[in-house]
């Protein structure tokens, strides 16, 4: 069901200087800062060869990421991607079978434009699970 690897998400306290990082010790190309108040983050992308480094800061009160950070001061890896056709039909089949979407269970628009649900980490090898539809 699930499709590539979209992102790596990495939870981080400064953007900036993680965006630095990648840009200048890592010698990768890095995006430009987007805020997405819907989530609560601001995001820079950093484009790999096969997929993306998405860096995260928290932004406004009640972060998603903020008690993620509390626990990991120094940032660290928030959730993994995966690419989907149909994210209605994936999450159909995965509550069918269990699992627990997070939220209200309906898709929102995510950080790319496109729709985007969230898997509890509990039932996926405790890790935060994000899919797309692409
Ligand atoms: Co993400």
């Amino acid at each position: 069901m699930i499709g590539k690897l979209n992102h790596v998400a990495i939870a981080v306290p400064d953007l900036a200087a993680a965006a630095a990082v990648y840009r200048d010790q890592l010698g990768a190309e890095v995006s430009k800062p987007v805020a997405v108040p819907e989530h609560g983050v601001t995001t820079v992308f950093v484009n790999l060869p096969n997929t993306k480094i998405e860096l995260l800061e928290p932004l406004g009160e009640g972060s998603p990421i903020a008690g993620f950070l509390g626990k990991n001061p120094a940032g660290g890896m928030h959730h993994v991607c995966y690419e989907v056709e149909d994210i209605r039909a994936a999450r159909d089949r995965l509550k069918a079978a269990g699992a627990r979407v997070l939220g209200d269970g309906e898709p929102r628009i995510g950080a790319h434009g496109k729709p985007v649900l969230f898997l509890h980490p509990k039932d996926f090898c405790g890790t935060l699970v994000e899919l797309e539809e692409v």
